[in-house]
């Protein structure tokens, strides 16, 4: 069975991504930048936004991060968000969610700029990828990240069947769209399973690459994958583990132990889809740095 392994997959992909920061600012003296915005004090939004600020200056990009307090008002973040759309210094605007339920994640997202949209989740991004305009847009990083993990295997997946396991929209929605592309890891027959499927293990039997973004704990097991198949394990999950210093320990949506005498090759969990997020995300900034000025 074949490891994954997106640790090693990222780390190639940010020294890449490190060189070509490095050409951009011989080209045009200037640099990449990120702003990411964060709302309130969730302690996982905190860790995330810590991590794309460090690996952001890793890479030698500019990294802002603001802060705003957990009563910001709608209005006040979507005019901090029109400022950071007219900032010429400004490439790719995040904003980390769960937002507060005083704001509505819909209009913060429309009020992004789609070219600065390093999300990808405005309608206009989205909507290009469902339309199979993927030059002109920006992918939603985590489904990006596995598109990659993808290619950098030679994963065939030309006319396979992909069964995608969860609709959210940063995650199951464009994953199944994405398949579905005729692009080189894509070209697969797509089928999404979600809450309200009957019998979801008749439709994970016939994947040959199964994508779990369920976000619950070793949800897919040995008998509902095929001999042979591909998995991709898109959770993460918090576990009770009295013998970790921590008291828990990370697990994904697969149940990595017996589904691996099944599988061909898998993705692990923490090591195969997570590290590959932030990668993709610092992509997109440069990939909108390099639109911005005509490189
Ligand atoms: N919260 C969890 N994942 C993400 C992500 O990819 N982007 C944003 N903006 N918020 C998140």
């Amino acid at each position: 069975m074949l490891i994954i392994d997106g640790k090693k997959v990222s780390l190639d992909l940010k020294n890449e991504l490190k060189a070509s920061v490095e050409s951009c600012q011989a080209i045009t003296g200037k640099l990449p930048g990120l702003t990411v915005i964060i709302v309130g004090h969730d302690p996982a939004s905190q860790v995330y936004v810590r991590n794309k600020a460090k690996t952001c200056k890793e890479i030698g990009m500019i990294s802002t991060v603001i802060e705003m307090a957990a009563d910001t008002t709608e209005k006040h973040l979507i005019d901090t968000i029109h400022e950071l759309n007219n900032d010429p210094a400004v490439h790719g605007i995040l904003v980390q969610q769960p937002l507060p339920k005083q704001i509505d994640e819909f209009a913060v997202t429309l009020a992004i700029d789609p070219s600065k949209d390093v999300d990808g989740f405005h309608p206009e991004n989205l909507g290009r990828l469902v339309m199979g305009h993927l030059d002109k847009c920006f992918v939603s990083c985590t489904p990006y990240g596995i598109l990659e993990l993808l290619g950098r295997y030679n994963i065939e997946t030309r006319g396979k069947h992909c069964v995608v396991v969860g609709r959210s929209n940063i995650v199951g929605k464009p994953m199944a769209n994405l398949m579905l592309q005729k692009l080189d890891a894509t070209n697969c027959t797509v089928t999404i399973c979600h809450s309200a499927t009957k019998n979801i293990p008749f439709y994970t039997q016939q994947a040959d690459i199964l994508i779990a973004a369920i976000g619950k704990a070793g949800f897919i097991t040995a008998d509902m994958v095929k001999p042979g198949a591909v998995v991709i394990d898109v959770g993460i999950n918090r576990i009770e583990d009295a013998s970790t210093k921590s008291g828990y320990r990370l697990v994904g949506d697969v149940d990595f132990d017996a589904v691996s005498a099944v599988a061909s090759a898998m993705t692990p969990v923490p090591g195969g889809v997570g590290p590959m997020t932030i990668a993709m995300l610092l992509k997109n900034t440069l990939q909108s740095f390099q639109r911005i000025n005509g490189l």
